[in-house]
């Protein structure tokens, strides 16, 4: 089973640039490179931060963008998204009984779990207000499934000072309820626009650096340094025994060899 991660668009309203970049074309990017590459990825999941300032006239983008997309999309929200107006555009999408933009996916992989850590005008995120009951709900009820877990906030720290004021709330709570599961095989994420890897408790993660702009990685500084990378996006293929994770950039590299030679 293959499946694509994409994160933290940051979509702006049709001609606006943000940080001198154009979200929507770094987008339509890599929906052409999705398209042409892995048009038989069974879903395609966008871990949040679709609009920069969350409004109206960016999710209008974002819709025109993904109507390209080949392949099957389910969408998150990210620190910087706003419920109301996502749902103003984005009308039919999944949600849970109380309104979060959350739900599941059932396949051959096991079960697909998109979480929404949204909470409004605040950087970090959380699960509260039956989040993470939903959460365990949805793991209990498929107590003999593989879970992956697609997140926007990463459930844990990931070792770069910038991020921990704007992590996820209650982590450690969050993570005793994923490891009493025991069928979580990995946790996809995006917020921290930077390619991170590794596991929480024996709980293997990974997050790409991302569409919009992109964050220098840095172990001690506190501040956040912008930077204009190749827009990324990664590719998971999942069997029984293995998940296995590739990222790529959307724009043409510089060849600069080939081996066996020519
Ligand atoms: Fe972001």
């Amino acid at each position: 089973m293959k499946l694509v991660h994409v994160t933290d668009l940051h979509t702006v309203p049709p001609g606006d640039r943000l940080y001198g970049l154009d979200p929507a074309e770094r987008l339509d990017t890599v929906i052409a490179a999705i398209n042409r590459d892995h048009g038989d990825a069974e879903i395609c999941v966008f871990t949040g931060d679709l609009a920069d300032k969350g409004d109206a006239a960016s999710y209008a983008q974002l819709r025109d963008c993904l109507q390209a997309l080949a392949v099957p999309y389910r969408l998150l929200l990210g620190n910087h998204d706003n419920r109301a107006a996502f749902l103003e555009v984005f009308t039919d999408h999944s949600r849970d009984a109380h309104g979060f933009v959350q739900s599941f996916h059932d396949c051959a992989a096991g079960r697909l779990i998109f979480l929404d850590t949204l909470v409004e005008g605040h950087g970090y995120g959380a699960l509260d207000q039956g989040r993470l009951d939903w959460l365990a709900a949805c793991l209990e009820d498929a107590s003999t499934t593989p879970a992956y877990i697609f997140t926007h906030h990463p459930l844990s720290p990931i070792g770069l000072p910038h991020f921990e004021p704007y992590g996820l709330n209650d982590s450690a709570a969050i993570m005793d309820r994923v490891l009493a599961a025991g069928t979580v095989r990995h946790v996809f994420f995006g917020h921290v626009h930077v390619d991170a890897n590794g596991s929480w408790r024996g709980v293997p993660f990974s997050c790409n650096r991302g569409v919009a702009h992109q964050i220098e990685p840095n172990l001690s500084r506190s501040e956040a340094i912008f930077i204009a990378g190749a827009p990324t996006f990664s590719v998971a293929l999942i069997d029984e025994h293995d998940v296995l994770i590739n990222r790529f950039d959307a724009s043409e590299p510089v060849v600069i060899g080939q081996w066996p030679p020519k």
